[in-house]
């Protein structure tokens, strides 16, 4: 057992433990949740994505503008988080929010902005109009040494490379980079192979802190990750599976009973971006899609292709993903069914716990039984936990 784990600096923040809670949109890496991992002395992430909605159902309007919301879910996380680390997760591919999700994450006094689902080409120049540009971490996703290359040799050009990297492989949850399975599932493909190409390219760069994505599930794969040379990790799926997140009961019932076999790549019909997509096959809402029982449909318009949403006008080759994901966050069930989207690891899930648990856990701590009953009063109030029954 490792007994301290190293912390992890993000530019000009101290990450105490070297584990970052990914960003899950929609709603899933909700404040709750990233308050709640930054008071344990981890990295808590949200995710951009819907929070035009999601903010503004909490204070109870329908929409707000993107910059405000993102401002308010980052104090709002701040505030849970009593002075520990909060990052924003903002997609490419969500691109008419991008800009202003940036902006509004550092008016709201963020820490670090991670960024992928295409590539984050223009992050620093937007980052740089604002005032914090010095005080926030920048860090790219990537999933190919071939990015990483491009990235920096664009950010170069703004004079700032970016602080950290996020190498995600296929067994991560949410959007893969991958637009085959075959693909996806392909050797060269797997996690520790793309960490060694992206190792490869980052040395040329500078002391760059690298970070393992994709399905690492325990403290032992932490260490081995750390002892590879990684400056930390970014975990979902464990997070997902927490009191404090933002999925509803249903889901957070479904990622207890899921079963390896339950787990597909999404693909035709797969998401509007493009990506192949995890999901439990069981979803409602994705079995509706498979069987072709939902019209074309997107209102919404956050994931787009190409500056459109495909799923707008057909149904064979994709569906809409955000409807489905804002229903399985109880925002949107009035008509819509829940989809869940998870990573590859999720049917190892055998119970929901508390973020201050899972952290003992990982960081390889002794786990009393008294933790595993604690209360986490201020983080409470704020769940939906209740309605696990
Ligand atoms: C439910 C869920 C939703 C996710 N949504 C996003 C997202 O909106 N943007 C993103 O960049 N990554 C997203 N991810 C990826 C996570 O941030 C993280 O990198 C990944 O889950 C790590 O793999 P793991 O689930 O095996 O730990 C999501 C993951 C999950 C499980």
């Amino acid at each position: 057992m490792m007994t301290q784990m190293p912390s992890m600096k993000l530019r000009n923040t101290e990450v105490q433990v070297p584990i970052i809670q990914g960003g899950m949109g929609i709603g899933l890496s909700s404040y709750t949740l990233a308050g709640a991992v930054a008071r344990e002395g981890g990295l808590g992430v949200l995710s951009s994505a819907g929070l035009d909605r999601i903010v503004a159902a909490r204070q109870g309007k329908k929409l707000m503008k993107a910059r405000e919301a993102a401002a308010q879910d980052v104090r709002d996380a701040k505030t849970l988080g009593k002075g520990g680390a909060v990052g924003m997760n903002i997609m490419v591919a969500v691109i008419n929010q991008y800009e202003d999700s940036v902006l509004g994450s550092m008016d709201g006094g963020v820490d670090a902005i991670i960024s992928g689902a295409g590539l984050p080409m223009a992050l620093p120049e937007i980052a740089l109009r604002h005032e914090r540009n010095n005080d926030v971490a920048l860090i790219p996703i990537v999933s190919s040494g071939r990015a990483m290359e491009v990235i920096f040799k664009r950010w170069k050009r703004t004079g700032r490379l970016p602080d950290a990297v996020v190498v995600e492989g296929p067994r991560a949850g949410g959007h893969i980079a991958w637009r085959e399975v075959a693909e996806a599932l392909a050797p060269e493909n797997h996690l520790d192979n793309l960490l060694k190409e992206v190792f490869e390219v980052v040395k040329d760069w500078g002391n760059i802190p690298v970070v393992a994505a994709g399905g690492v599930y325990t403290h032992d794969d932490i260490k081995k990750y750390l002892e590879m040379g990684c400056a930390g990790v970014q975990m979902g799926t464990r997070f997902l599976a927490t009191y404090e997140s933002g999925a509803n009961a249903e889901y957070k019932k479904m990622l207890v009973e899921c079963k390896e076999e339950d787990i597909e790549l999404a693909s035709k019909p797969g998401s509007p971006c493009g990506m192949l997509f995890h999901v439990i096959k069981q979803s409602p809402f994705y079995q509706q899609a498979v069987a072709r029982e939902r019209a074309p449909k997107c209102d919404k318009g956050y994931l787009l292709n190409k500056g459109h949403c495909p799923s707008k006008h057909e149904n064979e080759k994709t569906f809409c993903i955000c409807n489905g994901l804002l229903a399985s966050i109880d925002l949107n069930n009035q008509n819509e069914k829940n989809l869940y989207t998870v990573g590859a690891n999720a049917h190892r899930i055998d119970r929901i716990m508390s973020v201050h648990e899972l952290m003992a856990e990982l960081q390889g701590k002794q786990v009393s039984a008294e933790m595993m009953n604690l209360p986490v009063e201020d983080v409470r109030a704020h769940q939906r936990v209740s309605q696990l029954g």
